[in-house]
């Protein structure tokens, strides 16, 4: 069996000694050579293939973490606002655990695959007008005390999403000089600040986000107000790196070329990182891409 990162990393993580993990075998996904990308763009290019976690995102990384600490700290449910990815780990971690989950997604841009994970576990579902209004909710849940909240704003979904830099590291022997990401609300990418800052030094980030924030196709990053944005601002300051604006076409030529050159399947907005290497090419780097959600989440994208 995999090993539960709550388990692999377990003296860098915040959690208990002898605390009942809630596992579905997340991390220790595969970090992937792309020789034909990395031709075309003239740098070595490696694929951290998030898509390989239980619930098809690198969410779980995160949710094993933060469900796991709900769970002992007697918690009956969580909540999240989502755009599909989150909301199917949140739902799926509850189940594993025994709670009941609640999803407050936004209106009509939810992905079908995403939407199916979603309630194949029994997770309660409403729909709000978009993501910020949905994460309004979700917080004044948690305030009640009735839901934990389990968006990246708990500060366990980031603790568990950074073994992901661990694990790079480790199989790279070093920091990339390169770490290509999408950024919607910028969790992500401030979850890696933290692992690769805990090992000592951080890679250039590229983060990538949707020219148009409001109406992307690539429904996952379709969030106009990041939360996150002061700590990514400090992340780039810091890492010489830098937020890459891409228009819908670029990031689905990148999804595409994922495909067809390398055989990688994933969602649209997992693709986005790679548009942004090919749009700016770091000649000559060692660059990691961050493709972080499955193709089968997002089956309608294909047609
Ligand atoms: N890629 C995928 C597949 C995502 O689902 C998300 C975010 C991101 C990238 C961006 O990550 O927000 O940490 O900058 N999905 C959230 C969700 C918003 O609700 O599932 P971020």
């Amino acid at each position: 069996m995999t090993v539960p990162l709550a388990e692999r990393y377990r003296d860098r993580l915040p959690l208990a000694p002898g605390m009942h993990v809630v596992t579905l075998g997340e991390g220790s996904t595969p970090l992937l050579p792309a020789p034909r990308l990395s031709a075309r763009i003239g740098a070595d290019v490696w694929l951290k293939w998030e898509g390989a976690n239980p619930t098809g995102s690198f969410k779980d990384r995160g949710m094993t973490v933060a469900v796991t600490q709900a769970l002992a700290d007697g918690a009956r449910a969580v909540v999240c606002a989502s755009t599909g990815n989150t909301a199917a780990s949140a739902a799926a971690y509850a189940a594993r655990a025994g709670l009941e989950a609640v999803i407050l997604q936004p209106e009509g841009g939810v992905a079908r695959g995403k939407l199916a994970q979603v309630r194949a576990v029994g997770a309660k579902v409403e729909t709000r007008t978009n993501f910020e209004e949905a994460l309004e909710e979700a917080k004044a849940l948690e305030a009640q005390g009735t839901h934990v909240l389990v968006n990246s704003l708990n500060p366990l979904r980031l603790q568990g999403q950074k073994t992901a830099a661990f694990e790079i590291v480790e199989e790279l022997g070093g920091t990339p000089d390169v770490l290509a990401l999408p950024y919607g609300g910028g969790g992500n990418l401030c979850a890696y600040a933290v692992g690769f800052g805990e090992l000592g030094s951080l890679p250039r980030f590229v983060a990538a986000q949707a020219e148009n924030r409001a109406g992307t196709a690539a429904s996952a990053i379709r969030i106009v107000e990041p939360a996150h944005a002061a700590e990514v601002d400090r992340a780039l300051a810091e890492s010489g790196g830098e937020i890459i604006s891409m228009t819908d076409e670029a990031i689905l030529d990148a999804w595409r070329l994922l495909a067809h050159d390398e055989g990688l399947f994933c969602e649209p907005s997992s693709a986005a990182g790679l548009a942004a290497l090919l749009a700016d090419p770091p000649k000559g780097a060692r660059a990691v891409c961050v493709i972080t959600g499955h193709g089968l989440k997002d089956p309608d994208v294909v047609a």
